[in-house]
């Protein structure tokens, strides 16, 4: 397991697409000793790797001594850098406090570009002078670099150029739209991600150092798919087995994931990491979209940080760049259309209805279940399910509706939710206002029910509108109009 600090959000650089924003100090960042506090409920989750990150990590003072002490614990500290201050003095330094790492960044084999995005002219050269500094002290490095459009075709020059080095790695990270990149259309489209994540894997197999993909999960299933030999075993690991803590101390799942869920000041983080209902949505893995039925969930588990982006909130969603998700999501729809018209004339009344509705379509059973399956994931179909009469099952039922004060709406709703025989509750612009249907065995049980409801909400003005005649209107789409709607929740 591996947490991420972002130590303080003072940079000496000013990159374009900076998560963190970083440049200035912030104002409160966690004290020296709020950090080995921290850095002791790490121990206590049973973290085993620590990333001293920023910013730019090496412009804290304390830096060497919080390293030291994370070392004490028996973590392993690495530190992600710039790279533009690893003079020999500081690499010493960092190699006495313990170090096991330091990774970086550096974005271009082309100084100008790099000097360019960095926002700094020398950054470069500077890097790589670090580079050199920790080569000479016995300090071992990885190389960072973060990918766009614009240093694409450079990534297998920069795998060389790690080795040329004596880079013990090169990691590559896939460009997250957020902090100071929200906004920048700089994401590469799926199929040259896709490209990527198969070139970098082959390259992994050939060269003597770690090739890593970081920031696409699909690079797991990549693997699989094209029988790549990867010594990682799970894609995205936000919350499963990672998380990252700002300079304030806020916990967040994620470096590109703007979501705080806790801070360390306030609740000690073993504790936040045991129990945070962020975490525990994460760890069920029950994705929604395409990635909630995808055969590779387990392995690749998709971005949460780009679906959080995407759906404005939602980090159980799909990861929007995935070619395997459009890929498969273009051979369903058909078969799904196909599958949801005939649904509305009603489920074969078979011991195996999906089997008989497979036959009718000339698909297999199993085709016709992943179909719905989609269809439910991606909330085009809400509910598949029996709708009982329940009359001639011996129920009655009724339409009551409420006068309910609007500060009381909610705590009056839950009351009546909790009846296993509300169907269902919702709030109309009336001076009665909250609806539900009540189904029991009886009318006499049906009365008590609803004086029980009167006396537990304190909403004595709640009358009864039994059904008296009843009539189906079966609401069935014109196909095309189905179509068009089905189409519609898709864009
Ligand atoms: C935030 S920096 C902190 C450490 C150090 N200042 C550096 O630049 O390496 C950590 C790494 O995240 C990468 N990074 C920053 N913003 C990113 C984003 N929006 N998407 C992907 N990677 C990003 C940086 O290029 C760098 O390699
Ligand atoms: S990516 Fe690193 S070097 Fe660039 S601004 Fe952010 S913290 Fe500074
Ligand atoms: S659909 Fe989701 S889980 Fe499946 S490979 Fe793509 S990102 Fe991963």
């Amino acid at each position: 397991m591996l947490v991420s600090w972002n130590t303080t959000n003072a940079c000496n650089l000013k990159c374009s697409h900076c998560y963190r924003s970083a440049g200035e100090v912030a104002s409160g960042e966690l004290g020296f000793e709020e950090g080995r506090q921290f850095l002791q409920g790490a121990e206590r989750a049973g973290f085993r790797v620590i990333v001293f990150s920023g910013g730019e990590p090496l412009l804290r003072p304390d830096i060497f001594e919080l390293i030291a002490y994370a070392k004490s614990l028996g973590l392993r500290p690495v530190c992600g850098t710039n790279g533009t201050l690893l003079t020999p003095v500081t690499v010493t330094r960092l190699k006495e406090a313990g170090v096991a790492v330091v990774g970086i960044s550096l974005d271009s084999i082309d100084h100008e570009k790099h000097d360019h995005f960095r926002g700094v002219d020398g950054s470069w050269q500077a890097a790589l002078d670090g580079a050199a500094n920790c080569r000479a002290a016995g300090l071992p490095f990885q190389l960072h670099t973060t990918v766009f459009p614009w240093n694409y075709q450079e990534i297998e020059a920069l795998n060389d150029l790690a080795v040329g080095i004596g880079a013990r790695g090169h990691h590559v990270f896939f460009f997250v739209p957020t902090g100071r990149g929200r906004g920048r259309e700089e994401t590469i489209e799926p199929r040259l991600s896709e490209d990527l994540l198969a070139r970098l894997l082959e390259r992994q197999a050939r060269l003597p150092i770690e090739i890593k993909p970081t920031c696409a999960p699909q690079f797991v299933r990549v693997a699989r798919q094209r029988r790549l030999p990867s010594r990682f075993q799970r894609g995205c690991l936000a919350g499963i087995s990672y998380c990252i803590i700002g300079p304030q101390g806020d916990v967040y799942p994620c470096p590109y994931m703007d979501l705080k869920i806790g801070n360390v000041r306030q609740q000690p983080f073993d504790e936040i990491w045991k129990h945070n209902e962020v975490f525990l949505k994460l760890r069920t893995e029950q994705y929604e979209g395409y990635c909630g039925i995808c055969a590779y969930r387990g392995l690749c588990g998709g971005c949460r940080a780009r679906s959080y982006a995407e759906t404005g909130g939602n980090f159980m969603g799909e990861d929007p760049l995935c070619l395997y998700k459009d890929e498969q999501e273009d051979k369903i729809r058909p078969l799904a259309e196909q599958v949801i018209i005939r649904l509305q004339s009603g489920l074969p009344l078979v011991p195996e209805p999906y089997k008989a509705l497979a036959g009718e379509l000339g698909v297999t059973q199993g085709r016709v279940l992943k179909a719905i399956r989609w269809l439910c994931a991606k909330g085009i179909v809400r509910r598949l399910g029996a709708a009982f009469d329940l009359r001639s099952l011996g129920y009655v039922s009724t339409l009551c509706a409420g006068r309910v004060p609007l500060d009381r709406v909610e705590a009056v709703a839950a009351i009546i939710n909790a009846y296993p025989g509300v169907t269902h509750n919702y709030l109309r612009e009336h001076d009665y206002n909250l609806w539900f249907t009540l189904i029991a065995a009886s009318e006499e049980r049906l009365s008590r029910l609803i004086q029980e409801i009167r006396q537990r909400t304190g909403i004595d003005d709640i009358i009864s509108l039994p059904a008296l005649r009843t009539f189906k209107i079966a609401v069935n789409f014109p196909d095309e109009e189905l179509r068009g709607v089905f189409t519609g929740a898709l864009d």
